[in-house]
């Protein structure tokens, strides 16, 4: 029995609970910025509010804390979305932790000190001193997975060996890990592929739609080489896989399908998705700077036309 620890209680992190206990782990949960979280977690019946499910008996909460962090395991799990990940580089930075971390959470940070793009391993390891950094992608709904619905993730470190034993720690027959050396190249991949959803979403017949999924799956190829991850990668489960989900069923599919209707994002979020959070318009936001300026335009024209929508509030050009 391993002993782990899952920062964050959102959607992914709960959900990431049910094979964790699944394989006979000691599992807590700990979350710490949503009250409504809280609130599910600390509950008598753990009813979780966002995967409309009741959480399994045996997790155990407690309350976000330095001591907490400090206190032994064999794995930390970072289950944050992208805006609290400098939030908890700084909680980790000045523990000098060495317990194995893995991260869960899907984006890329613009460094503006050296205008730079970081992938977050990158951004934890380089700002916030944080080593043993392995990371988790593929294509999962946290609801399926939740339901146990089969799954099939890509487990990434440095160390091939330290991703195997956290794949052991943490697979089940409905939870499949496949391992990778590529960190940068799964990063990167599952990042964008939120913005390449949105894109194949304008699509308004399946017809149009393939035809941008097969052209973003190019650019997610010239992207995912110009940051050094290997091209091979974009062909993966953190690549096509999770692209295939996102832009199946995901949020931001759905706002890219207001955006090839003709709305700009402002209107299409207030209209319809006021509540929503989409992911693909926060790494937008987040990598236009950089994207715009230092990638040349001609290699990468669907996500340039995208960045530009959406920053700009304009309409889309793309032509679907
Ligand atoms: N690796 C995977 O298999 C996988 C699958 C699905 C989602 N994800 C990723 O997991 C992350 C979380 O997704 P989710 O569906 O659980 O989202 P969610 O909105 O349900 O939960 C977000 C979590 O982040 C916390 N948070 C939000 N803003 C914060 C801030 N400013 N400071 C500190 N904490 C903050 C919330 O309190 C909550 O714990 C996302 O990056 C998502 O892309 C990963």
């Amino acid at each position: 029995m391993k002993k782990i620890l899952i920062i964050g209680g959102g959607a992914m992190g709960s959900a990431f609970t049910f094979p964790c206990l699944e394989n006979n782990n000691s599992v807590t949960i700990t979350e710490p910025y949503s009250k409504v979280f809280i609130r599910n977690l600390s509950s008598k019946n753990k009813y979780h509010s966002a995967l409309k499910i009741n959480l399994p008996k045996k997790l155990k909460f407690k309350k976000f804390s330095d001591d907490l962090l400090r206190e032994k395991y064999d794995l930390i799990v970072i289950a944050l979305s992208l805006s609290g990940i400098d939030f908890i580089g700084k909680q980790l930075r000045n523990l000098n932790i060495k317990t194995p971390i893995l991260v869960l959470t899907k984006g890329l940070k613009y460094e503006k000190k050296t205008k730079k793009i970081l992938t977050i391993s990158e951004l934890l390891k380089k700002i916030y001193n944080i080593s043993n950094i392995s990371i988790l992608k593929g294509p999962c709904l946290a609801k399926e997975l939740a339901r146990k619905n089969q799954t099939s993730v890509i487990v990434a470190s440095k160390n091939i060996n330290l991703a195997r034993r956290i794949g052991k720690m943490i697979s089940t027959k409905y939870y499949l890990a496949e391992f990778s050396k590529d960190i940068i190249g799964v990063e990167v991949c599952s990042a964008i592929k939120n913005i390449y959803s949105m894109i194949i979403g304008a699509g308004q017949s399946l017809n149009a739609s393939s035809n941008l999924f097969q052209k973003s799956v190019m650019e997610m190829i010239y992207l995912t080489k110009f940051f050094k991850g290997n091209h091979e990668t974009t062909l993966g489960l953190a690549g096509v896989g999770d692209l295939y989900v996102s832009a199946a069923g995901g949020r931001n599919s759905k706002m890219g399908s207001f955006l090839g209707k003709g709305f700009t994002f402002k209107t299409a979020k207030k209209k319809f998705m006021p509540n929503d959070t989409v992911e693909g318009e926060q790494l937008a936001r987040e990598i236009a700077p950089f994207i715009l300026k230092r990638i040349e335009k001609k290699k990468i024209p669907l996500m340039v036309n995208l960045l530009k929508t959406i920053i700009s509030n304009k309409k889309l050009k793309i032509k679907v």
